[in-house]
């Protein structure tokens, strides 16, 4: 007891010291912003909040000119897509040593997964459902993007998607807001630790908000949602990252509510301040305020003044800021205090990363020349990578693969170092990446002889490689025949005891402006697998892809699938090591597989309706006549060599009242012969109240690992906080009833139990 007390009064008082030296650091920034501030003129106030990129990553049709020059008259606040300390020192020269104020750059950057290391895709590290490893990845970044002189990233991206055909399903962390928003706070843990040291960066959440929903999964498309799906569905992530500190938000390029998300003060202001709290700036998309233009906002002075009356700080790459605020003041369109605010925050950015103090504190050319893609970063890529690929099928236990005999490794992708990152890897080398084939020599050992081919080519379409291309050839079309190259494949399948086929997409076939009406494989690929399948080798698939991909086909002919994503640096090494069963696979998708593009969006968390098709006549209920209305794969799918069996749902409490907790406990048990991980995810359904609500929302989930035979009793505590949801009038809040409680390895095989819980 005593200990107890003694425990609880030492961590009041750290808090209440905390606390005070929180509000002593931020009285010693106010008062040196507000000195700053009153030595600049109105322009130089404006200058801070232009963004610009003198090339690099380009992902609009602008790039900035005249930078040096803009940089000395005042006129810059931030450069993005610059790397080395010895370029950013001399940008950074130029702001310091010539401009009037002497106030330096922000420089920022997209590293998304990894920075010159990369790791999986961000939807393959989210299938790791590992906290603990997510934030490692985010810490690594961080570490090497400091290395590399950068101090802010345009990472996480939390937009929640439902809809496979948008390329930036790559970039997020899939469809479900509970598991969006936990991966949220440990990458924006990740990259900021517990303030800014030097090897921590500023994060920055994006695309706020509701990017995701891009109608038709078309890239920029624009998006409309009730309230209630917004707050229950998309917004949950945003706030999640703005609650573990996040210290910047970027700005979507949808609208919201018919406002683009850029000119949105309801967004910008009301919601994200006001109500969220946020104490950071908020920076546009690329471009994004110019972009207004077309939806039809009005010119550039009006699009620019509406911006930043929302509540926009900076300006990424449009310099609508920087060419019309002036006039917009002296005409009464925006306020001074309007700039003084976005000057403000943006100032302040650049005083919590230590910038004033040292403008070159992330120039260090020793951790330049030792810090990044080290031995050590390489293999936590390595392990990640392993970590997040996901078994969707092992019939006959296929694999893990024998390290003896003869192994056909075929696939466009199987000796292919280009697309082994995937999107966003703008840091990345792909020339450092390891191919499958150079992986599974590594792993296979002397015993083991690998007959290479190619056999088809990613896609025999030239007008589709080169829109692909666009950044150079990932789509590399072979000069043979189709039917040269499958003759090749046959024959080195038939040589052989098993064949490995590394299928999917290029990397540049999702991420940004990657939309696809069309998400199966390439006809080339298909054509390829038929062939292989036709020698009766046991045909193991590894699919590469930025998206769950419709494979339906695949999934009735294959012996084995491994969707491996693009899993970055270590891509042969990791895949090798799965394969042959060094890792024992843990990955569940986070995004379910649609079984074709007519039933998207297909999602787990899906409402009832009306006429809820449960078996039978198909007829007026809600259903296709051509497909079942289940995904391929359903959120939270994914085998192990091992197997896992399910004891019932015990519940602590069958009839709870008001703020009890309540356990729900699961016996689960390694029934195999491996020893291996399992995500126990738990769900609820609240299957009455006033107003429709999801068949069933997760809710918790834990990571356990289990020997052969082993048993583990599994807890998850719930309160009426995972009973809450938004009703019409946006109050959340939770209704007395029954609740069915349900534990399982995926959203559709759960064992459940009922409470009822009143008030
Ligand atoms: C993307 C952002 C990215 C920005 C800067 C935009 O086109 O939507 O995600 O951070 O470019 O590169």
């Amino acid at each position: 007891m005593k200990k107890t007390i003694v425990i609880a009064c030492s961590v009041l008082s750290m808090t209440s010291v905390f606390a005070q030296t929180k509000t002593a650091s931020d009285a010693k920034m106010n008062s040196f912003v507000t000195n700053l501030m009153g030595k600049m003129t109105t322009e130089e106030k404006i200058g801070q909040l232009n963004l610009v990129t003198p090339g690099g990553t380009v992902t609009g049709s602008v790039v900035s000119s005249d930078v040096d020059n803009k940089i000395r008259k005042g006129q810059v606040g931030g450069l993005f897509g610059i790397t080395g300390p010895e370029k950013i020192r001399k940008a950074q020269e130029i702001a310091v040593n010539n401009s009037r104020l002497h106030i330096p750059l922000i420089f920022g950057l997209d590293v998304i997964h990894g920075h010159r290391t990369i790791f999986p895709i961000p939807l393959g590290l989210s299938a790791s459902w590992d906290m603990p490893m997510i934030e490692r990845s985010a810490q690594i970044a961080a570490s090497e993007a400091t290395a590399d002189g950068l101090s802010w990233v345009y990472s996480p991206m939390v937009d929640i998607a439902r809809d496979p055909r948008w390329g930036r399903i790559a970039e997020g962390s899939g469809e479900d807001v509970y598991l969006g928003s936990q991966i949220a706070k440990a990458m924006v843990r990740g990259y900021q630790g517990n303030g800014y040291d030097g090897r921590t960066v500023m994060a920055c959440v994006k695309h706020y908000a509701l990017y995701g929903a891009a109608e038709a999964g078309r890239d920029y498309n624009s998006t409309d949602m009730s309230r209630i799906k917004m707050f229950e569905y998309y917004l949950p992530p945003y706030k999640a990252a703005i609650d573990a500190g996040v210290g910047s938000v970027m700005s979507s390029f949808n609208d919201v509510d018919g406002v683009p998300a850029t000119a949105n003060k309801w967004l910008m202001t009301d919601l994200l301040r006001k109500q969220w709290g946020f104490k950071g700036f908020v920076v546009t998309d690329y471009t994004a305020i110019n972009e207004m233009i077309d939806h039809g906002i009005g010119d550039l002075q009006r699009v620019s003044a509406e911006a930043l009356k929302a509540g926009i700080d900076m300006d990424m790459v449009g310099e609508g800021f920087l060419s019309t605020t002036a006039k917009s003041l002296k005409e009464g369109k925006v306020t001074l205090q309007q700039i003084n605010d976005a000057c403000r925050r943006i100032l302040e950015a650049k005083y919590k990363l230590g910038l004033f103090e040292d403008p070159y504190r992330y120039c260090n050319e020793t951790r330049y020349a030792n810090e990044l893609l080290t031995v050590e970063n390489r293999k936590a890529a390595r392990e990640f990578a392993a970590r997040s690929m996901v078994l969707l099928k092992n019939s006959n236990n296929v694999l893990p693969l024998q390290k003896k005999g003869t192994i056909a490794l075929i696939g466009p992708l199987a000796d292919n170092q280009r697309n082994m990152l995937g999107t966003w890897a703008v840091s990345g080398d792909f020339d450092k990446g390891v191919t499958m084939l150079q992986g599974i020599k590594n792993v296979a050992g002397n015993d083991v002889k690998v007959v290479y081919a190619k056999g088809c080519n990613i896609s025999d379409d030239e007008e589709f490689a080169k829109k692909v291309n666009a950044f150079g050839v990932e789509i590399d079309i072979d000069k043979r025949s189709p039917q040269a190259m499958i003759d090749e494949a046959v024959s080195a399948a038939k040589q052989s005891d098993v064949v490995v086929a590394v299928l999917g997409e290029a990397a540049d076939m999702t991420g940004e402006s990657s939309s696809m009406s069309d998400i199966s494989l390439q006809p080339a690929q298909k054509r390829l697998l038929q062939a292989l399948k036709a020698t009766g080798k046991p045909v193991v698939l590894v699919l590469m892809s930025g998206r769950p991909m419709t494979i339906v086909e695949e999934d009735k002919n294959m012996d084995a699938i491994l969707e491996a994503w693009f899993p970055g640096t270590e891509a042969g090494n990791a895949v090798a090591d799965v394969l042959f069963g060094n890792y024992n696979p843990s990955g569940k998708i986070t995004a379910s597989f649609p079984r074709n593009v007519g039933q998207i969006p297909v999602f787990y968390n899906h409402k009832n309706t009306g006429r809820p098709y449960r078996g039978g006549a198909p007829k007026f209920r809600s259903n296709y006549l051509d497909v079942s209305n289940d995904p391929l794969y359903p959120f939270g799918y994914g085998l192990s060599y091992t197997t896992f069996s399910y004891g019932d749902v015990r519940i602590s409490k069958l009839n709870p009242k008001g703020n009890e907790v309540v356990t729900a406990t699961v016996s689960v048990s390694n029934t195999g012969k491996y020893a291996g991980e399992e995500v126990v995810q738990l769900y609820i359904t609240d299957p009455v109240a006033t107003v429709t609500r999801a068949v069933k929302d997760l809710k918790g989930f834990q990571k356990i690992s289990l020997q052969p035979g082993e048993t583990k009793e599994v807890t998850f505590k719930i309160t009426t906080e995972e009973l809450k949801f938004y009703n019409t009038d946006l109050k959340y809040d939770w209704e007395a009833g029954d609740f069915i409680i349900q534990v399982g390895g995926n959203s559709r095989d759960v064992k459940s139990a009922k409470v009822n819980w009143s008030k």
